[in-house]
């Protein structure tokens, strides 16, 4: 099928189903426009909670279709692939969890979104890169294992400096890929920009940065900024946001490299079956269910 034929016949399956379709900030930019929301982690999971459509597909990798799945459980959440799959949401385990729970007293596990369902049900509260800071800065407990991401984990620890953090190993490798010295050599060429950091990134790029927030905060930033160019140090994907928000002003990337794999598995071809078909569904087993919807549901309560 041809491209317009293909985004056509999405837009009359959609309608006749009566499908809610959501879609992260790194998807396509054509993928971004059949959806009925875009946003960043936490919008995309309020959202998918509040609406009242049954069908919901999730365009983004599968940690974003489980917690839509975990906070409504009476809801058919689909996805384009269960292969879009967050490599980070596997860089802890129950093991370490439990090692580091018998280690510490007043102690909350905290862990990023980007996490396996099964991860969740070990944990305290979730919390997404938008209201990661607020959340850790009202718990009652000192010590904080924040699980999987270290490069948050750190940026968090810089803000908290009460709070006694423990880090994880895990990290996001196309954030992870972002170093000072390239991004210096983007500034060296235009020295204008402002320069815009995701904070999965490292410290030493963190440091930089003239704004530091989530996907959509970095399109408000740009958005309402009075500068006309940004070195942006996240995902591409956001360029389509961005460019349509801001057809006059300036963005350049780091590295080549800045795409995440996983997203882009989500395809025309694959959102148009997972319509046709209401296939492959998010089914998770009952008993993980219902232990991680407690840290998930603890996030909107306190998040809000
Ligand atoms: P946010 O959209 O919440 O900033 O998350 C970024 C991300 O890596 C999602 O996979
Ligand atoms: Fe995971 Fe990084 Fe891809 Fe986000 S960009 S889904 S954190 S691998």
């Amino acid at each position: 099928m041809f491209k317009g034929e293909l985004i056509e016949r999405i837009k009359i399956l959609k309608e006749e189903k009566g499908i809610l379709i959501l879609a992260h900030y790194y998807v396509d930019g054509i993928i971004q426009e059949l959806a009925d929301f875009v946003g960043d982690s936490y919008y995309l999971s309020k959202i998918a909670k509040d609406r009242k459509e049954n069908i919901i597909l999730f365009c983004g990798v599968s940690f974003m279709g489980e917690s839509a799945k975990i906070l409504s459980p009476h809801k058919k959440v689909i996805v384009p692939t269960l292969d879009a799959k967050c490599p980070m949401a596997f860089m802890v385990n129950e093991e370490k969890v439990n090692e580091i729970k018998t280690n510490y007293d007043d102690l909350a596990v905290v862990c990023y979104i980007n996490s396996t369902a099964e991860i969740k049900g070990f944990s305290d509260v979730c919390v997404t890169s938008s209201n990661a800071y607020n959340i850790v800065k009202n718990l009652k407990e000192k010590n904080i294992y924040f699980i999987p991401d270290n490069n948050l984990g750190r940026y968090l620890a810089t803000k908290l400096p009460n709070k006694n953090f423990i880090f994880n190993e895990g990290y996001c490798p196309i954030h992870q890929n972002l170093k000072k010295d390239d991004i210096l050599k983007v500034k060296e060429v235009h020295k204008n920009a402002e320069i815009l950091v995701h904070p999965e990134c490292k410290l030493e790029v963190l440091e930089l940065a003239s704004f530091i927030g989530s996907t959509s905060g970095i399109i408000d930033y740009a958005t309402k900024s009075e500068g006309d160019e940004f070195i942006i140090c996240t995902e591409m994907g956001i360029l389509h946001e961005l460019i349509t928000k801001n057809p006059f002003k300036k963005f350049h990337s780091v590295i080549p490299e800045q795409i995440c794999p996983d997203m882009k598995k989500i395809t025309l071809e694959a959102v148009y079956n997972a319509l046709n078909t209401l296939t492959p569904e998010i089914l998770l087993e009952k008993h993980i269910e219902m232990k991680a919807v407690k840290s998930l549901e603890k996030m909107h309560e306190l998040g809000r």
